[in-house]
């Protein structure tokens, strides 16, 4: 399996609740390495682009605004498999269905405060982490 990169963000419910920590464990735990993080406040502009594949949905102001109520954690995880493996530990999207263990299952409030956002294919990863990091914020 090759190695690869994806993009993971810790949300504004878990920075609110001083949790990072616990939640880049997991994700370190799973074999994943940081190569690139930064803690951030997005604007509305800098929320409505990363999700403009929602725009359509019925949750998107909701979304948006939520994801602008704090600060956010950004980073670029490397591993094998690392865009499954990360959606692995992350669980599933509503913390309701996810398995005991995952990230969102121990940590996420509701579906929209769920902790997490993870990539969800290779390509996505590439367009999302160009949109998040440059180059030269990749630092290994
Ligand atoms: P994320 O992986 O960040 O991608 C889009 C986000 O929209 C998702 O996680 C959820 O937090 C949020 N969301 C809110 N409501 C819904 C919903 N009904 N279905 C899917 N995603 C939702």
């Amino acid at each position: 399996m090759a190695v690869e990169r994806t993009l993971s963000i810790i949300k504004p419910d878990a920075t609110e609740r001083n949790i990072t920590g616990k939640i880049i464990d997991k994700l370190e735990s799973a074999g994943l390495r940081v190569v690139a993080q930064k803690r951030v406040r997005w604007s509305q502009a800098e929320a409505e682009a990363f999700y403009g594949v929602h725009r359509e949905r019925p949750f998107f102001n909701d979304l948006v605004a939520f994801m602008t109520s704090g600060p956010i954690v950004m980073q670029v995880l490397e591993g094998e498999n690392a865009v499954a493996t990360n959606r692995e530990v992350m669980g599933a999207t509503n913390p309701a269905d996810a398995a005991a263990g995952t990230i969102r299952k121990e940590y996420a409030v509701n579906i929209e405060a769920n902790s997490v956002h993870g990539s969800d294919s290779a390509e996505n990863a590439a367009a999302e982490i160009s949109m998040c990091f440059a180059d030269s914020e990749l630092v290994g």
